[in-house]
């Protein structure tokens, strides 16, 4: 019989001791976003799979070959997200959130799915942290969602982390930047892969993010969309830039930053570190102020970043950040014999039910080996309980690591306790 022990390819087990760090990191992350302003929404992590292609869009690499599709026994075709704007998007606007006075923001720890080739920081299922403004237009908006972006990155030290920023403009400059770009790869058609061949006719921009070794030599001499930003653009990039010098934080105009994802317009950002292999975004995201009209029928101005937790979780590690380690048990208590047993379970429960995490052997072990165990799981105290403890109705209380005792009484156990565990 086939061992089914192994776990699908691009996806990890995070064991007690990663999943707690993972848990810290992303409690702290989240108090960031609290203090911005931003509350947790939390949505299905699948959505039917017209809603991702019409908004990351059919000619992006996520939605022509990265997502995982299936149809339903209704036969309906839905996709698990391989990431969370759209969704986001979506609640918005089917919950009527947009009759308010505006801008909601929201944050999401959620697991995303995309069928990638795995390697370091690179998986299959993974895990986002990302944030959402809906229906603010003014560029503060953006300097808002940078300096939380960047917030993060400072609260955790993290150094070599790098910002890049650019425009990838609106309705009114993209089509003249697309028409420049069509013209020059036309001249070079030769040299495109098959997939850019195609994205040259269906949308060029797309062509910029593919990853194939010649098409990245022709994209450094492509034009660049800043030479074609309108008057809005320009201006709006260059307040962001006033702003940003404003709060002190450092970046740089990329004009490469296009983003893999179609719905973005405005102003693009990505934290970009050296640390995780490769130079490799951490964190992205931009404006997105027509998804809403892609659909729905609102306009609704919109902004917001995910970042990626393994990728920032590898960064942590570089950067030696010290996760705390979880205190797993506040007392163990040990039994000798059939009465005292039935003793440690109803006063392991007791002690529990005073937020005492206490623990007791569950392999009807002799001492020696529940002592053992006590010592495996790191339990602070030690409580041993024999018949003669019964009979005396009293017990020591012992503190592993200092060696301190103390007798305590079984009538008011709990609130001696208390005091000292
Ligand atoms: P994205 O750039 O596709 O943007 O993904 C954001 C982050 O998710 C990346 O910077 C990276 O850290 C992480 N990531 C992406 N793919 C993988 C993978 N296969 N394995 C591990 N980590 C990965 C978005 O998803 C947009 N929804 C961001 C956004 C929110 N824009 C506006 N609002």
């Amino acid at each position: 019989m086939k061992l089914l022990t192994k776990a699908v390819k691009g996806t990890v087990d995070l064991l007690p001791e990663e999943a707690s760090k993972f848990r810290f990191v992303e409690a702290l992350i989240s108090d960031i976003a609290n203090t911005f302003g931003y509350r947790e929404i939390m949505l299905p992590v699948f959505e039917h799979t017209e809603l991702f292609a019409r908004s990351v869009g059919e000619t992006s690499d996520v939605v022509t070959k990265e997502m995982y599709t299936f149809n339903d026994k209704s036969d309906r075709s839905l996709t698990l997200r391989p990431e969370g704007t759209a969704g986001v998007m979506r609640a918005f606007l089917e919950h009527g959130l947009f009759n308010q006075i505006l801008p909601e923001k929201y944050f999401y720890n959620i697991t995303c799915y995309r069928y990638e080739r795995p390697q370091t920081g690179r998986l299959r299922e993974f895990h986002q942290f990302g944030v959402e403004c809906l229906g603010a237009e003014d560029v503060s908006a953006d300097a808002e969602i940078i300096s939380l972006a960047n917030s993060i990155f400072d609260y955790f030290d993290i150094e070599d982390i790098e910002l890049r920023i650019n425009s990838i403009g609106c309705s009114d400059c993209r089509p003249n930047y697309k028409k420049a770009l069509v013209e020059y790869f036309e001249k070079h058609i030769d040299s495109l892969c098959d997939d850019c061949k195609t994205r040259l006719d269906k949308n060029p921009l797309r062509i910029l993010d593919c990853k194939n070794h010649e098409c990245e030599k022709l994209v450094k001499d492509a034009p660049k969309i800043t030479d074609y930003l309108c008057e809005k653009c320009k201006t709006d990039l260059s307040s962001l830039e006033r702003y940003l010098q404003n709060m002190e934080i450092d970046y740089i105009i990329d004009s490469s930053i296009v983003r893999g994802l179609d719905y973005y317009n405005g102003v693009v950002f990505e934290f970009v570190s050296g640390e995780i292999g490769a130079k490799s975004t951490v964190l992205g995201g931009g404006r997105y102020d027509s998804l809403s009209c892609a659909i729905g029928d609102k306009q609704i101005p919109a902004l917001g970043f995910a970042m990626g937790m393994e990728r920032f979780l590898l960064l942590l590690k570089e950067n030696k950040f010290e996760i705390p380690k979880e205190d797993e048990c506040d007392l163990f208590i040990a039994y000798i014999g059939e009465e005292p047993k039935a003793f440690a379970i109803k006063l392991a429960n007791d002690f529990r039910g005073q937020g005492i995490s206490t623990q007791i052997d569950l392999n009807a072990r002799a001492l020696k080996g529940q002592m053992k165990l006590a010592y495996k799981i790191e339990a602070k105290n030690l409580l041993v309980i024999g018949e003669d403890e019964i009979k005396q109705g009293k017990a020591t209380i012992k503190n592993i690591q200092t060696k301190e005792e103390r007798e305590v009484a079984f009538h008011n156990i709990l609130s001696e306790a208390m005091d000292i565990l």
